[in-house]
Formats: C-alpha cells, structure tokens, sequence
C-alpha cells in the first residue's frame, strides 16, 4: 500500500495517518512533522526553513522533495508508506513521478472550512513525540499531558489565526489543484472528514478495501 493523503492543513491527515500506520503496518512520512523535528533540532535544514513554516508559506519544492527521497530508502518503506503532506504542490507531484515515488491512491480527506477553522484553534501537539491531540474532538486523558509519552502538550507555532488563515489560502492556491491531477490518473478516493475520528476512520479503511478487492 502506497498511499497520499491530501486534505487542507486541520482536515485530519495526521490523525488519520496514525490510524493508518497501525492497521497496514507500514510508516506513516509527515513531511511537516519531518521539518519542525529539524527545526527544534536547530539543524541547519531546520534554520533555513524556519521563516517559511512562521509564515505558514510551503518550503521549497526542492527541500522536500530531497527529504522524502531519502526517507522512502528506510527498509521499514519496503512494503509501502503513507505520505502525510506530500506532494503538495503538482510541481512536487511531477518530480515524484519522474523519480518513481509512485502512489497508489491519493486519499483526500474534506471538512468544511468553518470545522478547519476550530480543529487548528484547538489542536494541542506532545512537545517530545509529536501525537496530536483536540481540546474536546480528541482530548489526552490528562489535560496537557501526552497519553504516549507523558510530555507537556503545546499550540503548535503556525496554529495562530493570522497563520492559518494564510495556510488556508495557500492550501487553496498551490495544493488543490492536486485534487485534478490525481483524479486524471483514476487515483482520487474522497472521504468526508466531518465526524469523529472513529467514523472518519472507518470510512477511510472501507473506501481502501473498496479499491483492494
Ligand atoms: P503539516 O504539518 O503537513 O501541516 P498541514 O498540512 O497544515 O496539516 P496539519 O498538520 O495542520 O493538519 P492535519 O490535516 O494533519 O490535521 P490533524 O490530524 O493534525 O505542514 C506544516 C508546514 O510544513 C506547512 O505549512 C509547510 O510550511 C511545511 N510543509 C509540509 N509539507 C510540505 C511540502 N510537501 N511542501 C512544502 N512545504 C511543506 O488534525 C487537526 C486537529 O483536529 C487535531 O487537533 C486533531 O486532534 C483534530 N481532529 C482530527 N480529526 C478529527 C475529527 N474527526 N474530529 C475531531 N477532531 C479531529
């Protein structure tokens, strides 16, 4: 199973590749996630990119797409991957191709915008592990405290409303249009996302077993 998923920043990629991660057993690649690791490492990858994530603009195409050649190489890809983030732009998308990262199904997940708008307002992410959480749609079992690893949860630096409103736009501008690009490839499945994380979930497991049998 090879799979993207697509969706505007909030829809539930990483939630949704979480889920995904357990049942194939195949690594789920967040491509954001990727980059704010190299930022709080204060790399050198994660300096340069830093203004761009603030700014809530994509990193260069040729940043990421170094980035996920390299790791799709890891032995634990053998037998597929989900990419959470990536391509994000068609752009992004050609040179995939053209380097044989090859998808079989790009997954879009598709809430409503006034549901992004309270998703990103109230995630709240593990500062050491990375797990994603919601202040009422998907709460820790403590409040601010991380149910995997028992860190302290924070608001991610590009969830303030002048940033996601940018992140929204952009996503509207540069990553929508991969909607067409994958639907001409017969590649597009569409799951609504509005509901719980569970229902979500179980829409997403019937709609890849749909296309697997
Ligand atoms: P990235 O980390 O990929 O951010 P994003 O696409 O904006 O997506 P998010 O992580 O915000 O949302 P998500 O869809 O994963 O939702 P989540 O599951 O967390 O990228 C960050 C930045 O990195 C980009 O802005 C860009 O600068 C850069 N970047 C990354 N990839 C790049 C690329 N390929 N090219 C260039 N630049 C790139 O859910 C959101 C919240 O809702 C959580 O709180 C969750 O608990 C909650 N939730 C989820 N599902 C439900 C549900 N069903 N019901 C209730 N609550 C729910």
């Amino acid at each position: 199973m090879k799979l993207t998923l697509l969706g505007a920043p909030g829809a539930g990629k990483g939630t949704q590749a979480a889920e995904l991660e357990k049942e194939y057993n195949i690594p789920a690649i967040s491509t954001g996630q990727i980059i704010r690791e190299a930022i709080a490492a204060k790399t050198a990858l994660g300096n340069e990119v830093k203004t761009y994530i603030d700014r809530g603009e994509l990193v260069p195409d040729d940043i990421v797409v170094e980035m996920v050649k390299e790791r799709v190489k890891d032995d634990d890809c053998k037998f597929g991957y989900i990419l959470d983030g990536f391509p994000r732009t068609i752009s992004q998308a050609e040179t995939m191709e053209k380097l044989l990262i090859l998808v079989d199904c790009a997954l879009e997940i598709d809430v409503d915008e006034d549901i992004i708008v309270d998703r990103l307002s109230g995630r709240r992410v593990c500062s050491s592990c990375g797990a994603t959480y919601h202040i009422t749609g998907n709460p820790s079992k403590k409040e601010g405290v991380c149910d995997k690893c028992g860190s302290t949860l924070k608001v991610r630096d590009d969830d303030v409303p002048d940033v996601i409103r940018h992140r929204l736009k952009v996503y509207s501008e540069q990553t929508k249009p991969l909607k067409d690009f994958y639907d001409a490839r017969g590649k597009l499945i569409t799951v609504k996302g509005q509901d719980k994380v569970e229902d979500t979930t179980r829409a997403i497991m019937k709609a890849l077993k749909d296309i697997e049998a």
